[in-house]
């Protein structure tokens, strides 16, 4: 198969890219504007890069005829309130995507979402529940759904899956800064000796999923026969205490968590991930538990088997 992989520099982008082609053999081009993505990410990659802002169609000729898209390419800094340029480089770099599956007839899109449509809302989060997006980040997401779900009504012979990924770790983030996960954040907090530091008292709940499950959800929903959004999650929460427990048994240390008061007036207490429509519509059954993908994910970054091991 012939996959472009939009964002592939990225965290998600690069390991969906370098399993694409390490393990099925595809032939994979990415795009990436090289904004956040970061060279090291695709080491060892062997295909096409083309260096280029998702939003325009400067793309669209060099990659040409593909079998599918897998657009992970946004700004994923929730932090960033500039709406019109989050509006224009996740909703427009969608719709561009759109327009080239259209005009090169590629018949099967898969789509980054987010848990950050859910906002505060009710869990365990369920994809038909009223969406709540806190931030101009989630609003984006939103738009993009709704982009899928008008375009798949006016394309019956295209298949647009959107995944709604939850709390996201694994190698390939370091580039992210202070937007990578929290779990990056409190292993490097403990492999320079420091406790590590979470708001008091460590009680809030988190659905975290580690990449490599996101990545076996992006290539089952390339099998996909229907267009859906669903959850990608590990469906089974875990609070920043239980995370710490897990990275000091993974790193062989034993420091205690230092707390401190939350400075945010919105804050999400819990995301907690309803996975059913996620078995049905795309067989997605997440296998790593938190503490398996701590380990995995510290072996790989004490064994420097990751570029990001090097930073
Ligand atoms: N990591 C998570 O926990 C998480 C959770 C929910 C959803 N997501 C979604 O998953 C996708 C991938 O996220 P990630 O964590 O890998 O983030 P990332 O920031 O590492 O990857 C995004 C990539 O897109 C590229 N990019 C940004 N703007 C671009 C533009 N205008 N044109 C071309 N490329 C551009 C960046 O350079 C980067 O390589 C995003 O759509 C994100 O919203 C991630």
């Amino acid at each position: 198969m012939r996959c472009l992989v939009t964002g592939g520099a990225g965290f998600i982008g690069s390991n969906l890219a370098l399993s694409l082609e390490g393990e099925r053999e595809d032939e994979v081009i990415v795009v990436d504007d090289f904004s956040v993505g970061h060279f090291k990410n695709l080491t060892g990659f062997g295909g096409d890069i083309i260096s280029c802002g998702v939003q325009d169609s400067c793309w669209w000729d060099k990659a040409g005829k593909v079998d599918i898209v897998f657009h992970q390419a946004a700004i994923t800094d929730t932090t960033v309130e500039d709406q019109k340029k989050m509006m224009m480089v996740n909703v427009d770099g969608f719709r561009s995507v759109l327009d080239f599956a259209v005009k090169y007839g590629v018949k099967k899109i898969v789509y980054a979402s987010s848990a950050a449509v859910y906002g505060n809302g009710n869990c365990p989060m369920h994809e038909e529940q009223k969406l709540l997006p806190e931030n101009i980040y989630g609003f984006s997401k939103v738009v993009m759904d709704n982009l899928a779900k008008s375009f798949s009504a006016r394309h019956k012979d295209f298949v647009v899956v959107g995944l709604r990924y939850f709390n996201v770790y694994g190698p390939g983030e370091y580039h992210k800064g202070a937007a990578a996960s929290m779990i990056y954040q409190l292993y490097m907090q403990i492999k320079s000796g420091k406790r590590p530091r979470i708001f008091k008292f460590g009680e809030q709940m988190r659905d975290f999923v580690y990449v490599k499950d996101v990545v076996r959800a992006n290539l089952n929903a390339a099998d996909a026969g229907k267009s859906c959004v669903v959850n990608v999650a590990s469906g089974r929460p875990g609070n920043f205490n239980r995370v710490i427990e897990c990275l000091n048994s993974a790193m062989g240390t034993n420091l205690e968590p230092e707390y401190f008061d939350n400075p945010y007036s919105f804050y999400q207490n819990k995301t907690h991930a309803d996975l059913r429509k996620a078995k049905t519509f795309i067989n997605y059954r997440p296998q790593w538990s938190l503490e398996e993908g701590i380990r995995d994910y510290v072996n790989l970054l004490e064994g420097k088997k990751q570029a990001q091991a090097n930073v």
